[in-house]
């Protein structure tokens, strides 16, 4: 293309001053030959106008397809500038301070997470590829709040190893935190393959870089109460059957969970797995009830309430941010460092899996009660059979290993947690300068 521009730059543009040769083949030829650099130009421009079109217009459907889109994207990573960006983002300002590689920084759970290890004086670095699952501007604000306290997010994929490496190469991670990941149950019909994509392909592309670096990083990662699918004895607890997933989604984490143990039995790799319960709350993510109800409460549309069969009662754990994030903590705090070096294992590491939970199930209609008194507004409820697309009837943990090994102890009820994010989605989304979705 600038071949080609160049070409044309050299055509002096006032005719006069160019002595045209008036034999016709010449003639011809010229013509011929200035036709093709027309057209050779156009094509490109018409080619770079689709290119444009492909990368830049937002979709008409906001939940591509195509898995491969996302990992087609390239983002700009290094030069100094940048290097020095994630240095001072990941160094360490207190004593006794760890340095964490938070995957997943601009979602819901690694926003709270980073600036809670940011606050205590952790250093942190976040890494997200910033994807369209639901609404990226959601995920733009929570990068410029974490900016705000320091913490610098790299945009990138976690199945890129050439960036993990430079990574690890630029800082030596004590631990790394991972929640990237493809959320959300039924979206795994509509598109399987991110599910693969960033919960295996990206989670053992992660573990490969961890498992060569040196030191070896200890790692915390977000498996899900998912799970424990089709299991009907509750609370749930760790010793219990997870080999019955009711979504693609829960036997990507259980595959995960697979997966670390592995990490752990080769390589030393100290490994930490922690099982989530439907988690809310300021910032939350746009594809889970609680936030879509509000939205929907307030524009006047009715609210699909699944029950189950005989009018069985649809509930949840619903577990308040904060405690999630104390539980998060607590487990990085009580990693032991992994045993590996230069990818060989010198000594068995730790392998752990906990419920992080609220231990108190709250039925759906309870939830939309709550939300109703809170926003003031009545609810259109429209009652419907639970379909047979991942979720399961109910969720309860059991969090008494959690309790004694990571001193994990949630204390926000739904009422109190749902009067916060109320609050914040409220002043997010006020004066329609932002619609939800
Ligand atoms: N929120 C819950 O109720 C809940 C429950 C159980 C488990 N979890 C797990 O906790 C973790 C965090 O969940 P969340 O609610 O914050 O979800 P989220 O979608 O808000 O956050 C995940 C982040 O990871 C990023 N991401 C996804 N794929 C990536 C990839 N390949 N490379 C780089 N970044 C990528 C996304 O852009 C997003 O910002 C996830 O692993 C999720 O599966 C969450």
């Amino acid at each position: 293309m600038s071949k080609q521009m160049s070409h044309l730059d050299n055509i002096p543009s006032t005719p006069g001053k160019f002595k045209m040769d008036k034999s016709p083949y010449i003639h011809n030829r010229l013509r011929w030959h200035s036709s093709l650099v027309k057209l050779t130009f156009w094509s490109f421009i018409f080619l770079g106008l689709i290119l444009i079109f492909f990368f830049r217009s937002p979709s008409s459907n906001p939940l591509p397809q195509d898995p491969s889109r996302r990992s087609l994207r390239t983002y700009n990573w290094g030069g100094p500038s940048w290097e020095k960006r994630v240095r001072s983002s990941a160094r360490v300002r207190s004593r006794n301070g760890i340095s964490v590689l938070v995957t997943g920084a601009a979602g819901f759970v690694g926003t709270h997470v980073s600036a809670a290890l940011k606050r205590r004086g952790d250093g942190v670095l976040g890494l997200d590829n910033f994807n369209d699952y639901y609404d990226p501007s959601l995920k733009r604000a929570r990068q410029a709040l974490l900016e705000r306290t320091g913490v610098f997010i790299v945009e990138g994929d976690i199945n890129d190893s050439t960036l993990l490496r430079k990574l690890f190469e630029v800082v030596a991670f004590t631990h790394v935190m991972h929640l990237a990941a493809q959320a959300g149950v039924r979206y795994a019909m509509e598109n399987p393959g991110s599910y693969v994509h960033s919960n295996i392909a990206g989670f053992v592309s992660l573990l490969e870089v961890c498992k060569s670096a040196n030191p070896q990083p200890s790692i915390v990662w977000a498996s899900s109460s998912s799970v424990y699918g089709l299991n009907t004895k509750v609370p749930f607890s760790e010793r219990d059957r997870t080999d019955q997933p009711a979504s693609l989604y829960a036997a990507t984490k259980k595959a995960g969970e697979e997966i670390a143990h592995t990490y752990n039995h080769i390589y030393g790799l100290s490994l930490t797995g922690l099982r989530f319960f439907t988690v809310y709350g300021p910032w939350g993510r746009p594809d889970m009830a609680y936030f879509f109800f509000t939205r929907d409460i307030l524009k006047g549309k009715s609210i699909p309430i699944f029950e189950a069969a005989n009018h069985g009662t649809v509930a949840r754990d619903f577990t308040y941010i904060d405690d999630i994030v104390k539980g998060c903590l607590g487990a990085l705090d009580t990693a032991e460092k992994s045993t590996g070096s230069g990818g060989k294992k010198k000594g068995p590491a730790q392998l752990r899996v906990y419920n992080l939970g609220n231990t108190s199930p709250v039925p759906v209609s309870d939830l939309v009660s709550i939300l109703e008194r809170l926003l003031k507004v009545n609810a259109k409820r429209n009652i419907m059979k639970l379909p047979r697309n991942g979720d399961v009837q109910f969720t309860h943990a059991n969090i008494s290993l959690a309790q004694r090994e990571l001193g994990y102890k949630p204390t926000t009820d739904l009422q109190t947690g749902l009067k916060k994010f109320v609050r914040w989605y409220l002043s997010y989304y006020s004066g329609g300068k932002k619609a939800a979705g």
